[in-house]
């Protein structure tokens, strides 16, 4: 059963599952699942085979009875596996490998003979686990549908061992391990397999928020909560700590799924009866051991709040990555225009902005004697214009408008538009590419949405240096500058849906994608500003910046997938617009984040900063970006001279 309704929330973070500790033979196991499910919890991370065994000639696997006691649709949709966990296949004891490796394949085929949906891998036992990532890499050839989770501690305290000199002779030290190390090394070993993902142990004790962070980047599929990360709280029931709490409302927010794991550490109705709590003194014969921790979680859970309204109506599209429109080079279609249309903040700002650009155009002694010339250049269906005509209306200045645009489908919209409306003294349509049209007069104000996520990268500044010839000298442009920013990013899933064309140039693309499942790694930093109209001596549209990304120390090393878009742009004066998410403008969706990937993944390691270049390259017919690392290591240069990715003029 769900941990709650959270309206438009769909992803696997509703459902609760618990670790069954002890191997429960042959017809116990119907009867476990059974508890559990009525308990509310649903679904298990089971042993599949007891525990003692080891593989000898002839010898049959000791699973829970046949595959019979449940049915198929129990197996794959409440039981995931737990391979045994004595197995190392890194031990310096040859035949304890071996065994291990008999053992790993032999429970994996078992575990796909029952169709599960997930098997978890007992965690690596030593930093060095290049032999296990090897047997786990070739069963993973082999898979499937099935996933493999490996079981990573959050945090993890070893015992100083022979190799730290200092702690020879004193074996009460520990070191903290950074366990996402380990991870990072058994994903490289295994090619960034997408079916290897990660099943995080959750202690009592956590890591710093920043390194944290890092896996929400990752492939997380579950969070295993022990049942001793839980404190008591004053009633005698067990809750978490408010670390905790923010972690697993980050796991919710997600998609990762939490498991309860170990033995109840709260002896509820005791608690209730001593207590003479009327509230808590249920018959326990029914109540399951871990009941309170789940009720707990649901607890958590149902307290988040609801997913916005436009979030709900985005869920789909996160981390789907999507080409970047052309809409100088392509015509856009009604759809598209539909969907701009519905974003009524944008216009909002758009016609607030127009607004002062009047006032301050126009006294309010001249509103009877100056009639405002304003082009909208790339009109399309026609948003911008209504704004410039209630901007207008609501400033009490006179308006002569021409709506420019290229698309001659959204001309035939903007034609019936102006006739519905009853505009046609107000406003003149023309059809034409507004870098070749030949204007009759010159305008006071010339409005644009020419946008795209990355600020220029939908031409704004070629398009606009076209119609600047028809800008009067002291003339206002709205948007009035604009900037694009990124940050780099973890982002496992996006590498991996890129990695699966096979080819460098889907490496080399930029893609619009609403981004979910990623970490972001340090604050975003400006890359380009163009400003309207365009004064400077130097008239040029090609760009370089270098950037250099200091990591937060305490977030250890991580690994970077590419870079994270945005830009800002301010349309006049105070009234900016724009999906930097530090400053991005609330509750507007016309544009998601862009994404600029890297073809190999670079690690940072702590402390080292990542140095990154950019530049925005022109051609007589068409504009493209070049990418690349220089610092923790280099990658090569990417989408040079425009091979895999441009936008046409
Ligand atoms: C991002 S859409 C914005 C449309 C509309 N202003 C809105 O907010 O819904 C950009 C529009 O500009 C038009 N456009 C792009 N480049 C143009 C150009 N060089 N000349 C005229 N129109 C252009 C496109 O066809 C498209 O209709």
């Amino acid at each position: 059963m769900p941990l709650g309704q959270r309206a438009g929330d769909k992803s696997e973070s509703r459902y609760c599952g618990m670790e069954v500790l002890d191997f429960p033979a042959g017809e116990e196991l119907p009867a476990v699942l059974s508890q559990s499910l009525s308990s509310a919890f649903d679904f298990l991370l089971a042993p599949l085979v007891d525990p003692g065994y080891r593989p000898a000639p002839g010898a049959v696997l000791p699973v829970a009875a046949s595959d019979l006691v449940l049915s198929p649709s129990q197996w794959s949709s409440h039981i995931v596996g737990k391979i045994s966990e004595w197995i190392d296949l890194d031990s310096e004891d040859e035949q304890l490998r071996l065994d291990s490796e008999v053992t790993l394949k032999q429970e994996i085929a078992w575990a796909s003979h029952l169709s599960l949906q997930a098997c978890v891998l007992p965690p690596p036992k030593r930093s060095s686990c290049a032999n296990y990532a090897r047997v786990v890499n070739h069963i993973l050839q082999g898979l499937t549908n099935m996933q493999l989770w490996l079981r990573i501690p959050l945090e993890k305290s070893e015992p100083m061992d022979e190799e730290h000199d200092e702690a020879k002779n004193n074996s009460n030290m520990t070191v903290t391990v950074d366990s996402w190390v380990w991870w990072n090394s058994f994903r490289l070993l295994c090619e960034h397999s997408s079916q290897l993902c990660v099943a995080l142990d959750v202690l009592s004790t956590l890591p710093s928020m920043n390194s944290l962070g890092r896996w929400f980047g990752e492939p997380v599929r579950a969070a295993i909560l022990q049942t001793n990360a839980f404190l008591t709280n004053s009633r005698g029931y067990p809750c978490l700590s408010k670390r905790h709490q923010m972690l697993l409302t980050g796991f919710f927010n997600h998609s990762v799924q939490v498991i309860i794991s170990g033995r109840s550490n709260h002896n509820i109705s005791q608690v209730g009866l001593l207590s003479g709590d009327e509230n808590h003194t249920e018959d326990t014969s029914v109540r399951h051991a871990l009941g309170p921790y789940l009720e707990y979680i649901a607890y958590i859970y149902q307290r988040m709040d609801p997913l916005p309204e436009q979030e709900r109506f985005e869920i789909n599209y996160r981390d789907f990555l999507q080409s970047p429109l052309q809409p100088l080079m392509d015509n856009l279609e009604a759809q598209t225009y539909e969907t701009f249309e519905k974003d009524t903040v944008k216009y909002s700002q758009y016609q607030r902005a127009i607004a002062k650009a009047l006032v301050d155009r126009v006294s309010d002694d001249e509103v009877s004697t100056i009639k405002t010339v304003l082009m909208v250049v790339g009109a399309g269906r026609g948003p911008l214009v209504r704004a410039s005509l209630q901007a207008a209306e609501e400033t009490g200045r006179k308006l002569k408008v021409y709506a420019v645009e290229k698309n001659p489908n959204a001309v035939i919209t903007l034609h019936s538009l102006i006739k519905l409306e009853g505009w046609e003294s107000l406003v003149t349509i023309i059809s034409s590419d507004m870098r070749c049209w030949d204007a009759p007069e010159k305008a006071d104000i010339l409005v644009s949405e020419l946008l795209g996520s990355f600020g220029d990268n939908e031409l704004s500044p070629e398009c606009l240096d076209g119609a600047q010839r028809f800008l009067k000298p002291d003339g206002i442009s709205i948007p009035s500058s604009y900037t694009s920013f990124i940050e780099p990013i973890t982002a496992s899933k996006l590498h991996n849906d890129i990695k699966a064309h096979k080819d460098i140039a889907h490496f080399e693309t930029a893609y619009v994608v609403k981004l979910h499942r990623v970490a972001r790694l340090a604050p975003t930093q400006k890359v380009f500003t163009f400003d309207h109209p365009n004064t400077s001596s130097n008239p040029s549209n090609q760009r370089y910046t270098k950037l250099q990304f200091e990591i937060p120390e305490d977030t250890g090393s991580c690994l970077v997938h590419g870079f994270a878009g945005y830009f800002d742009a301010v349309l006049y004066k105070d009234v900016h617009l724009g999906i930097e998410p530090n400053t991005a403008t609330p509750n507007m969706f016309s544009w998601f984040p862009i994404f600029f990937p890297l073809r190999k993944p670079i690690h940072v390691p702590s402390k080292s900063p990542i140095e990154v270049h950019f530049w925005r390259c022109c051609g007589s017919t068409k504009v493209w970006y070049e990418w690349a690392v220089t610092a923790p290591s280099p990658s090569p240069i990417h989408n040079s001279n425009g091979r895999s990715y441009w936008v046409g003029l």
